[in-house]
């Protein structure tokens, strides 16, 4: 299994990543939707801080993913993509990852203003520059669960695209990025 993107796969890491990036979504939406109802409890704040970490690792990574990618060859789309598809597919990879770095970014600068800032996983403080200002924080946390919602239509669009590869045009486009090595169809097979 090549470490590397190759021209028709994504290599382990990108591989890694995408699907590294998958579960903590999972993990921040689940926080967040039950973190909001809880009752005030020791929960309840506990919640709120993992859901930071996961959120600010979601960052981490992220930020590895995009320097990984910009120094590897991305599989080419399948022959015979219209161009109008591999536009959507560029704009919606663009949007996604443009919504996974701005959206922990206005979690991390919200929670300062709200005075609650961010210690990761508990023991590294990270302070936001723009201090404490409750008025702004209330603008940041709506622009953070439209962000949330917006994020999670991209994904179904996303996973329809994938989807729509897989069983209607039968080609290699979600076989190379599955989490295990899958084997490959050779072109022309696609039918
Ligand atoms: C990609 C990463 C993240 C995702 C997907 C995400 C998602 C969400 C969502 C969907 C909500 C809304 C819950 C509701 O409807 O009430 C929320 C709330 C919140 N998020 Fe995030 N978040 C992320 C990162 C972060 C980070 C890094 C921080 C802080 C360091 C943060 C702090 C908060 C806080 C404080 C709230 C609660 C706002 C309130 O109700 O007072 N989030 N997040
Ligand atoms: C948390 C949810 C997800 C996010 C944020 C996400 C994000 C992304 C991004 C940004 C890319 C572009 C990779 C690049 O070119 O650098 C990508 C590729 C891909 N994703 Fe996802 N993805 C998610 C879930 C899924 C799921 C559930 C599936 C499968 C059902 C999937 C299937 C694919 C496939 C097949 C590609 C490769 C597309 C191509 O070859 O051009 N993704 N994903």
């Amino acid at each position: 299994m090549p470490f590397r993107n190759t021209p028709d796969r994504f290599g382990f890491l990108a591989r890694l990543f995408h699907w590294l990036i998958f579960l903590l979504l999972i993990g921040s939406f689940t926080l967040a939707w039950t973190m909001h109802d809880l009752p005030l409890s020791l929960l309840k704040l506990q919640m709120y801080s993992w859901h930071k970490w996961v959120g600010a690792t979601v960052f981490l990574v992220v930020i590895l993913r995009l320097g990984w990618r910009l120094t590897n060859p991305v599989p080419a789309a399948p022959a015979g993509t219209p161009g109008w598809q591999r536009l959507a597919a560029g704009l919606s990879h663009f949007l996604l990852y443009a919504i996974l770095i701005v959206m922990p970014l206005t979690g991390w600068i919200m929670s300062s203003m709200k005075n609650l800032p961010l210690v990761y996983l508990g023991v590294i403080p990270i302070p936001s520059p723009f201090g404490k200002n409750e008025q702004w924080a209330e603008i940041l946390e709506e622009v953070h669960e439209t962000l949330g919602l917006l994020l999670l239509i991209l994904i179904g669009v996303h996973v329809l695209a994938a989807l729509y590869h897989h069983v209607i045009l039968r080609d290699n486009v979600l076989r190379r990025m599955l989490p295990w090595p899958a084997r490959l169809k050779s072109p022309g097979t696609e039918t």
